[in-house]
């Protein structure tokens, strides 16, 4: 369809710019509370916070500040938290066995939200850094990270987080062939309605700084993730990545990081018009935040108007740090 512009003065696009009314009425994109995945990041130990020093406002909460944040999350109309770990040093192995135990702070807390709040859909994160003495999503051999004995772990992490109650899993790790190991196994051991929310063209970016800082991982991170996500010169393999993830059986799929990777997310949902999702990922959060501490920038606005960019781009939906605030600033 081509657009039909009247020459001016028969055209003057200031016409319905004019009130509040008018741009309320002609306003093609909506943002809402129901947008939002909430990452958190769950600790040891009881009824505590601490502070994430490049992460200002996002804390590390042990498992029942996480439920009571759920309760919050709820009341705001989020619907959907997902959890990150911040693993004791003690549990980090070469092995990552930790990765699966029924009882790690992630299982615990897909549980205690699960008990606390069952409406909340509840998403994980599958990648084996956490739990990683080296840093790295996959097993590292002779310096290599090894793709298929990554795939057979990550399978066992899925079935722990299903069986704890989780509702999405989400699989970050990058390695091939991940999605449709995790989906047969689902199937076999009856976890039917479980979704698979991939990751599928997560970038090797250098905006996951601050991540890394909240979960523990930057000191121990030895090189880089280049040869398992993705290069943020490309396009067209994030489209074939997105393809192959539902090929093999995910259900919604990811880009990510966000902002500077808006081109992505539109062209993933003008080719396949699957629910779509983007990443604001912590290095976005954390430029805002120091602009905005610097009084460089209006803090609730360019809040809401980078929130806003990613629906325009075709993003059903967000991960966001700013859920809360955000559909605070939402529900009035
Ligand atoms: C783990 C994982 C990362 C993020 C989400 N899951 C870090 C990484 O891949 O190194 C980044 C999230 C963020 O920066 O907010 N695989």
């Amino acid at each position: 369809m081509k657009p039909t512009v009247a020459p001016f003065p028969a055209a003057r696009f200031r016409r319905l710019r004019g009130t509040p009314a008018l741009r309320a009425l002609v306003r093609q994109t909506h943002l809402d509370a129901s947008d939002f995945i909430w990452p958190v990041f769950v600790m040891a130990g009881h009824d505590d916070e601490t502070p994430i020093a490049s992460m200002p406002g996002v804390t590390r909460k042990t498992v029942d500040r996480i439920a009571q944040a759920a309760r919050e999350a709820h009341a705001l109309g989020i619907p959907a938290m997902c959890i990150f770990p911040y693993t004791a040093m003690a549990f980090r192995t070469e092995d990552c066995a930790e990765a699966w135990n029924p009882d790690n702070i992630a299982n615990r807390a897909i549980r205690a939200i699960k008990d606390a709040v069952p409406e909340m859909a509840v998403m994980t994160d599958i990648a084996l850094d956490p739990y990683n003495i080296n840093g790295h999503d996959g097993f590292v051999e002779d310096g290599e990270i090894v793709n298929d004995r990554t795939v057979a772990a990550l399978v066992r992490m899925a079935l722990a987080q299903a069986a704890a109650g989780a509702d999405i899993l989400g699989p970050s790790d990058m390695m091939d062939g991940r999605i449709g190991a995790m989906r047969a196994a689902l199937e076999q051991e009856g976890h039917q309605k479980v979704a698979i929310l991939s990751y599928a063209a997560k970038y090797a970016s250098a905006f996951y700084g601050p991540f890394r800082d909240a979960v523990g991982a930057s000191a121990a991170l030895r090189g880089d993730k280049n040869t398992y996500q993705m290069d943020p010169a490309n396009s067209d393999e994030a489209l074939r990545l997105i393809e192959r993830d539902l090929m093999e059986g995910a259900d919604m799929v990811m880009v990510k990081p966000g902002m500077p990777y808006l081109d992505i997310c539109r062209r993933v949902k003008d080719s396949f018009g699957v629910p779509t999702f983007a990443y604001q990922v912590s290095g976005e959060y954390a430029m805002m935040q120091a602009a905005i501490a610097n009084g460089w920038l209006d803090g609730p606005k360019v809040m809401m108007e980078s929130l806003m960019c990613f629906k325009r781009a075709g993003c059903d939906g967000i991960l966001t740090y700013f859920a809360p605030e955000a559909a605070r600033l939402l529900n009035g």
